[in-house]
């Protein structure tokens, strides 16, 4: 969702911020802008649409030290240029960048801002306007921001720009992501790291409430009521090529080929020298102590959080809720004595999850956070942190980050077992590694599951996944992939579950893609299969080793039983890519979505 950048020094500006609005672009967007400011005033080029359509009028013949840049993802207000950021106050003199959503905006521009002809539909502009407004009152820049931002309610990452002052960027967040980043003789802020990883890899965190006076050589950091604070400033362990698509036509096709080598990666940070699993002792005491795990999750990571309740019941006996976060908030179950909360989320900073990390620390409970994003919000809020491991991850559709989820899980759910008592009836670091094998082997696989989405995915309107027990969830995702990226409307049920509705809508052609991968339920998803074609249903069965039978579509390898879903997922993945691209969609940048969702 939105993206901020700013730079501050004496290399080329202009390109340093589209630079950095280029690499968040996964974040998802519609609209971008930058603005620089020197000596003659500040100079704003926006444009809806993709950055290229931003490179075109950006006019390369204004010098600039210091700039800000934005993509949007609307909210308030269509996407138009009028709309993309950044906005500028009546006289010009200030101009501003804004992520988040300013749920007061109505009231204020009501209380204050009457007399202000406003130029767009966006919450965003009247933040820029107010600062104006405190300007004429008598206050100084920053003064005027501070009174600014003690109005306002709701989230936001700002960077404003001041035309009478070009040696300064003000910056200030709360709830939404923004970091500084220092470097000799420049400084920069950004969104994410990877924006400004260009020119430096130090950065320091912002918290909530701060503001931030940016200069060339110094950045001063305080809290809104003008108090200082030191921060040390942190590496970010990112490497320049994690975030380059190399030779692949698309990043979501080479995050599915690095799914083996993050699951062996994976096994290898939780590993002891000794050869055992291992986590901090101060996690497995907290679960150990929960009477009941309240998994919160949205999306991708939601359906990750279905699988690691398997794991968790399972291998350590503890019972296991599992919530979608934008709904735990308004509608809380009954808590139990001693819950555990743990938070699942590839980007550590989707807004729904935060919200539930909020509520939930405020009635005193702990928090765990599974995430890939170190010093990410729900990484810093929770009491602890456990990483995936899996790199960035830049295509818009979750896929290398769920396998990683699982496989954090299990090692989770293993470690906390064995802690309780309870031995595992197998080598999870073995049975990791010949999963992590069974993925390179689906991974050379691709001819054939392009030959299965173009004979099923081609043409059809919608698609329908089934399974029983844990393929059902892998069948969630399943649905999930292939609706988010080629728009063929997709729906994930449980084998026996068609039959009480849904089966209405089979008709002669109607693909169903069935997973058969756990013996017990063998019989009885084919049973399901058997009904659906009954009724002119295209079948698609993707079973296992050892349960497979004539007429089976594709046949992944044997894994364990509980682990089936790291690899099962893999075919999905790839059917989903090749529909979106034999119906040419946007595979990494698919309609209307975000890859972190800083919004609720
Ligand atoms: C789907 C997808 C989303 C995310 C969801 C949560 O492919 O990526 O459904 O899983 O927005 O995001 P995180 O995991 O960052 O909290």
């Amino acid at each position: 969702m939105c993206g901020i950048v700013g730079y501050i020094g004496n290399q080329d500006t202009k390109e340093i911020l589209i630079k950095g609005l280029e690499k968040l672009e996964y974040r998802g967007y519609d609209s971008a802008g930058i603005a620089v400011v020197n000596e003659n005033g500040v100079h704003v080029f926006k444009e809806k649409g993709r950055i290229a359509d931003l490179r075109k009028i950006v006019n390369e013949d204004v010098p600039a030290q210091t700039g800000i840049g934005h993509t949007r993802w609307a909210t308030h207000g269509v996407p138009s240029t009028v709309n993309a950021h950044p906005h500028q106050s009546s006289t010009t003199r200030l101009t501003l960048v804004h992520n988040g959503v300013i749920e007061n905006y109505e009231l204020l521009k009501r209380e204050y801002l009457q007399g202000v002809e406003l130029q767009s539909d966006t919450d965003t502009e009247v933040i820029v306007q107010l600062v104006e407004l405190f300007i004429k009152d008598g206050l100084n820049v920053e003064e005027a921001f501070r009174k600014t931002l003690k109005l306002l309610k709701g989230s936001y990452a700002i960077a404003l720009l001041d035309a009478e002052n070009s040696d300064t960027i003000y910056v200030a967040k709360n709830k939404s992501p923004l970091l500084v980043g220092l470097g000799e003789g420049f400084n920069v802020v950004a969104s994410d790291a990877m924006a400004m990883l260009q020119v430096t890899n130090q950065f320091v965190e912002l918290m909530d409430k701060e503001i931030v006076i940016v200069k060339q050589n110094e950045v001063t950091i305080q809290t809104l009521d003008g108090e200082a604070i030191n921060r040390e400033p942190f590496t970010a362990e990112l490497d320049a090529s994690d975030i380059e698509k190399g030779t692949y036509p698309h990043y979501m096709l080479k995050e599915i080929d690095e799914q083996p080598l993050v699951i062996r990666k994976i096994v290898q940070k939780y590993q002891s020298e000794q050869g055992h699993l291992t986590i901090d002792e101060d996690i497995i005491d907290a679960m150990n102590d929960a009477d009941r795990i309240y998994i919160i999750a949205a999306g991708t990571s939601y359906h990750a959080g279905l699988v690691g309740k398997q794991f968790i019941e399972k291998l350590a006996k503890i019972p296991v809720e599992v919530h979608i976060s934008s709904e735990f908030g308004y509608n809380m179950p009954l808590l139990s004595e001693k819950p555990l909360f743990i938070f699942i989320s590839q980007s550590g900073e989707t807004a729904d999850s935060r919200a539930v990390l909020v509520q939930i620390k405020k009635m005193g409970y702990k928090a765990l956070t599974i995430t890939n994003v170190p010093g990410s919000t729900l990484s810093r809020e929770a009491d602890h942190t456990l990483l995936l491991h899996a790199g960035p991850e830049i295509a818009v559709a979750s896929t290398k980050a769920y396998t990683a989820q699982l496989a954090v899980l299990a090692i989770l759910a293993e470690v906390t077992g064995k802690r309780r008592g309870y031995e595992p009836s197998f080598d999870l670091v073995k049975e990791l590694g010949i999963v992590a094998n069974a993925m390179e082997v689906l991974c050379d696989e691709k001819e054939e599951l392009e030959g299965i989405a173009r004979d099923f995915l081609t043409v059809t309107r919608n698609c329908f996944f089934i399974g029983r027990g844990i393929d059902f969830y892998v069948g969630l995702e399943g649905a999930l992939k292939l609706k988010e990226i080629s728009y063929i409307q997709a729906e994930g049920f449980a084998g026996g579950e068609l039959k009480h509705g849904t089966i209405a809508l089979i008709e002669e052609g109607t693909p169903v893609i069935a997973l058969a991968t756990q013996e017990s339920v063998n019989l009885s998803i084919r049973g399901n299969v058997k009904e659906v074609v009954a009724r002119g249903a295209y079948p698609c069965i993707i079973s296992m080793k050892g349960l497979e039978m004539d007429g089976d579509s594709f046949v992944i390898p044997e894994v364990n039983d509980l682990l089936t879903p790291l690899i099962s997922v893999i075919p999905l993945q790839l059917i989903s890519y090749y529909a979106a691209l034999h119906r040419d969609c946007d595979v990494d940048k698919p309609r209307n979505l975000a890859k972190s969702v800083t919004v609720e």
